[in-house]
């Protein structure tokens, strides 16, 4: 029987570099890292609701150590790859105050870092409900050869390498993009390789969907409230209301938005001034994702990839997705 080729993410990205004669392959071994460490926390996830049955992954183990929470596993996994990677200079993590410079000689002399929500969606472990890992990936601008500093950190978003997202859903998934497009690739568990199932990625420039925690909405601006009034209503686009959808995991509701359309919003509101979501492992990742799918971000008042960031961990309203529906918000919420 004829056997369809299985092109995994590996060959893939080295594919994709040598259509630059200059590349050094520096960022698809990086990927491939990221790739391994999702792997590994896909491994944890996956046990997720054995914790409290199976003695041997009770809430502490034979030596007494207490086992660890999902988020602290998946940062913990991703450090100490990055750390032995020949190729990442340091990271900076939502689980972490401060950045965290690698220190070895191989290290200094690494060209990129990485930044990353280690597990999106934690509130959604306990109900099986998808989850997900965000990176971002930034060539260094402090010295090389020297550890790198906050500066490599607080780039705006249109300077991004690459950046993606693995989802632990239904099936696991990686989705990465870099200049070159979006791609993304499902896990085989059987034999453990991330396998190319969603090739050149492009958002729909219309959707159906609207995608925010609408419970907010009597701490939301006028504009916002018109414009979720706007979505309740019958549009002359479908002839009825567009349907509303919010897991409440970035990850997951953005692969949806993604892949069918619409749109994702988490806006500024009376709680939370500037936002909820954080500007460089959360907004500018999935920014620089939907754009390169032909998609559109913004956060009120400009490209979300345009914000110089001021500090690591800095908040930023996210209006995602459709460009059409990205327009549309615009009218109601633009600055
Ligand atoms: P995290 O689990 O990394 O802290 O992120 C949770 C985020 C994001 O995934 C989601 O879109 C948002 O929080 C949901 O917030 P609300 O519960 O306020 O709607
Ligand atoms: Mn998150
Ligand atoms: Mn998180």
């Amino acid at each position: 029987m004829q056997q369809s080729k299985l092109i995994t993410m590996d060959e893939f990205t080295i594919m994709e570099t040598r259509k630059f004669p200059q590349a050094t392959g520096e960022l698809s071994s990086l990927l491939r890292d990221i790739g391994l460490a999702g792997k590994l926390v896909n491994k944890q996830v996956r046990k997720a609701g054995l914790v409290d049955i199976i003695g041997e992954y009770g809430a502490t183990n034979i030596q007494g150590e207490t086992q660890q929470k999902l988020d602290v596993f998946a940062n913990e996994t991703l450090i100490g790859i990055l750390k032995y990677s020949t190729d990442c200079a340091g990271i900076a993590s939502e689980e972490n105050d401060d950045h965290l410079a690698f220190e070895d000689s191989f290290s200094a002399n690494s060209k990129y870092v990485v930044l990353f929500d280690p597990l999106d969606g934690s509130s959604n472990i306990d109900v099986n409900a998808p989850i997900g890992t965000i990176f971002s990936i930034y060539r260094r601008v402090s010295e090389l050869g020297k550890p790198c500093t906050i500066d490599d950190f607080i780039q705006p978003g249109n300077r991004q390498m690459a950046a993606g997202y693995i989802i632990y859903g239904s099936s696991t998934m990686i989705v990465y993009a870099t200049r070159l497009g979006v791609n993304g690739f499902t896990l085989e568990p059987s034999i453990g390789e991330f396998c190319l199932s969603h090739p050149n990625i492009k958002c729909p420039e219309n959707g159906k969907i609207y995608s925010i925690n609408q419970g907010n909405t009597s701490k939301c601006s006028e504009g916002m409230v018109s414009y979720l009034n706007y979505c309740m209503e019958p549009n002359k686009e479908e002839g009825r209301p567009f349907s509303h959808r919010y897991i409440g995991s970035m990850v997951a509701d953005m692969h949806r938005t993604l892949l069918k359309g619409g749109i994702f919003i988490y806006p500024a509101d009376k709680s939370s001034p500037k936002g909820k979501l954080r500007l460089q492992y959360e907004c500018n990742p999935m920014a620089f994702i939907i754009e390169a799918a032909g998609g559109k971000a913004t956060w009120g008042g400009g490209n979300i990839m345009d914000i110089q960031p001021t500090e690591l961990h800095q908040r930023t309203p996210v209006f995602i997705g459709s460009k059409n529906m990205v327009n549309k918000v615009l009218e109601y919420v633009g600055a």
